[in-house]
């Protein structure tokens, strides 16, 4: 018997259209004010147990009845299946629908799962996203990636989901620990360098007013971050390749991350992989010193280490960067800049090939 083919025509999903707020003060009267804008759907808020402790929970809440779910511990190690499953379980005991409005409050950690939550809860509910870090207010709240954690690897299973709002609000990075705060500006700092020259000099003449958490250049520094991810994200919205340029500094980021066992936090480790992208544009002719000292000197700024922490082996990391995700033929692609805001883009790809003995050589200069 000829097995019989039958083609099924899915028809376009259109992209999602939807708005980023930015301002201040207003996560009190948010909820209202989303109650009032999706007025056929129950709102249910994820967040955790740090943005209870530091009382942004309760603004959000004021006095509403809200279902809620408290990720506790906080943090990178409950991101996983487990945390995904008991929040939807939460959901169907309150017998939530599919006219369920999942808020999300927190930082990227949150985002995730409350974006995963929401894809997979009655097949796909909308999320709205309220991010609290820098971190989350500069790339995860913005692009619809969800995910969780493996036993194995980070971020190992997730969903596109795009959210139905963003709703940024500066003042909530007042309670941030420093540490955290300044790590995730290194995620602005990429955005300038692949994308704007005039931002990267914002960032230079306001990174001290950043720091002290003027509430202005807040504002400021999120408008830049929204349109730079916004728009990449636009054009490509199931990274395919433009996508790509935001993983800047990100391919010897993820493997320094994981080689230090995630003692670095993500914007430390990419910080030590942008130094590392400047090195290699070096050695091919693409960056010169004056390049090299103003990015270097941002960074510095932000407090975060440059250098490869000299107890990773480069054996181990060359190894680990050939599990990239996003490997050709065993060996991961680079995306490199031109010059500040401009990214190289050859034969319309965004991600190149560096060959693995200048990657070598920088891991190891003094072999
Ligand atoms: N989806 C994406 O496109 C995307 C992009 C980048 C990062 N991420 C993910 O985001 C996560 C990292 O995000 P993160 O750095 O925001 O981490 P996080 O959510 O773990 O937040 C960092 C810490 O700060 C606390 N916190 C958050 N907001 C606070 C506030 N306003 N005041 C006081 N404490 C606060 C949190 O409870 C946590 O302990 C990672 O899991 C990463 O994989 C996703
Ligand atoms: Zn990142």
């Amino acid at each position: 018997m000829t097995p019989s083919e039958l083609n099924i025509q899915v028809p376009f999903v259109p992209a999602t259209r939807y708005p980023i707020v930015i301002g201040r003060d207003f996560v009190s009267g948010l909820l209202a004010r989303l109650r009032e804008q999706f007025p056929k759907r129950r709102p249910f808020v994820i967040s955790d147990a740090n943005l209870q402790k530091s009382g942004w929970l309760d603004k959000l809440i004021g006095a509403d009845t809200v279902g809620r779910f408290v990720i506790d511990p906080a943090g990178e190690d409950s991101k996983t299946w487990a945390t995904v499953g008991a929040i939807v379980e939460a959901m169907e005991h309150l017998s939530l629908g599919r006219d369920t409005l999942v808020i999300g409050l927190g930082g990227g950690t949150v985002g995730d799962m409350a974006g995963f939550a929401a894809s997979i809860f009655k097949r796909g509910v909308p999320v709205v996203h309220v991010p609290t870090t820098t971190v989350a207010q500069a790339d995860s709240a913005i692009g619809g990636k969800t995910s969780v954690d493996s036993s194995q690897s980070k971020n190992a299973f997730g969903t596109f989901h795009h959210p139905a709002g963003v709703y940024i609000d500066v003042a909530t990075l007042g309670t941030l620990d420093d540490r955290q705060f300044r790590a995730g500006l290194v995620e602005s700092v990429k955005h300038a360098l692949i994308a704007d020259a005039g931002y990267f000099a914002f960032l230079e003449t306001n990174l001290d007013a950043i720091l002290a958490r003027d509430l202005d250049r807040l504002e400021q520094l999120a408008g830049f971050n929204c349109r730079i991810k916004g728009a990449v994200v636009e054009q490509d919205p199931t990274e395919t390749n433009q996508r790509r340029l935001l993983n800047y500094g990100h391919t010897i980021g993820h493997a320094v991350e994981s080689a230090a066992a995630y003692r670095l936090l993500h914007g430390e480790a990419v910080a030590i992989g942008i130094a590392a992208a400047l090195q290699i544009e070096k050695q091919m002719g693409l960056a010169d010193a004056d390049r090299i000292e103003r990015v270097c000197a941002l960074l510095c700024r932000l407090s975060v280490p440059l250098v490869i922490p000299t107890d990773l082996s480069t054996d181990s990391f060359m190894d680990l960067l050939t599990r990239d995700k996003k490997t050709v033929g065993g060996w991961p692609r680079f995306v490199l800049l031109e010059k500040i805001g401009k990214p190289l883009v050859r034969s319309g790809q965004y991600a190149h090939e560096v060959a693995p003995e200048i990657v070598r050589s920088i891991l190891n200069p003094h072999a």
